[in-house]
């Protein structure tokens, strides 16, 4: 027992003056959220060789041209935190090694709909999707349907229902489209660790004849399209007597008439 105390103190001695003699930063502040401006600091203490320079990254990225100077200390002003500048930030030491530090930089998830509009034919599939932005994303999405006001939660794989989500989209699809069911307004909530965001998505049904209106129109036009024609036609015919009269062909079409006359006194004489 005493030795496992002794031990014990030991190792505790051992990782104490580790941690006091090595190099270490302390960042200020740690975390930041729901915050509209902020100044991120670190200051770094017991550098195990001279340090060249200090720059910042934000997502992995740099943010600011490395700053060639020895000091120990560096800060990073936000004047505007909001989803595009909100993130994971670090400052590094160009030491040997390079040392690091983080600092997330929360903000409300910046949830919004694909489109606030969709529609979708009657029996088919409907799709709305919802994406994130920001930093951190949803850990969770959900789905709502708004029955008078009020959202009814919609189940995941009940058979009509199916939601794929990834912490920066969402996408809800509807089996079979019903006109009187599936219309309305939906709801995407993205729950995030500060806070939790919703849109709103308007779903419009319409009926199987609506999507054939365009054939339908198509044929109705070929229809009056050849009954014009076919009336006309037929309307023509005693105009174009009138004008051969008019122009003075009556010769002519007395001549067929007779011929016509004698054709038939031909062929009643033969028989
Ligand atoms: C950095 O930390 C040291 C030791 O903890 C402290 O004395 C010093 O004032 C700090 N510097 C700044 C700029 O915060
Ligand atoms: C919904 O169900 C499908 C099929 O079982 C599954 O692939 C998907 O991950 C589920 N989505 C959620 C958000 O649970
Ligand atoms: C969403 O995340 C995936 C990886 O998880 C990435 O490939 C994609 O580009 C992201 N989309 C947007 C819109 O940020
Ligand atoms: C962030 O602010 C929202 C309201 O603007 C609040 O509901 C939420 O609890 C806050 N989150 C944290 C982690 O303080």
């Amino acid at each position: 027992m005493k030795l496992l105390f002794g031990l014990s103190a030991l190792i505790l001695c051992l990782y104490r003056s580790d941690a006091s003699t090595g190099p270490n930063i302390v960042a200020h502040p740690i975390e930041v959220t729901n915050q509209t401006s902020a100044v991120l600091s670190c200051n770094l203490t017991n550098p195990t060789s001279a340090v060249r320079g200090h720059y910042w990254t934000r997502n992995g990225k740099v943010i600011e041209t490395v700053e060639q100077s020895p000091a120990l200390y560096t800060e990073y002003s936000l004047d505007k935190i909001d989803s595009r500048s909100s993130g994971l930030y670090e400052c590094v030491f160009l030491s040997d090694p390079q040392v690091q530090m983080a600092i997330e930089v929360k903000t409300s998830p910046d949830v919004s709909a694909y489109k606030h509009s969709e529609y979708g034919n009657e029996n088919d599939k409907g799709v709305m999707v919802c994406v994130s932005h920001g930093y951190p994303l949803p850990y969770n999405w959900r789905w709502f349907k708004m029955q008078d006001g009020v959202e009814q939660p919609i189940v995941n794989d009940t058979g009509r229902y199916t939601i794929k989500s990834t912490p920066n989209k969402t996408v809800l699809t509807i089996e079979e489209l019903d006109m009187e069911l599936d219309m309305g307004d939906y709801r995407c909530y993205g729950d995030s660790v500060v806070d939790s965001k919703f849109d709103t998505i308007h779903l419009r049904v319409r009926s199987r004849l609506a999507a054939l209106w365009p054939f339908l129109g198509i044929v109705a036009e070929v229809i009056i399209l050849v009954t014009i024609i076919f009336i006309y036609e037929k309307r023509r015919k005693p105009d174009e007597i009138n004008d051969d009269d008019d122009s003075g062909s009556a010769p002519l079409k007395s001549n067929a008439a007779t011929n016509h006359k004698n054709k038939d006194v031909r062929q009643r004489n033969s028989n």
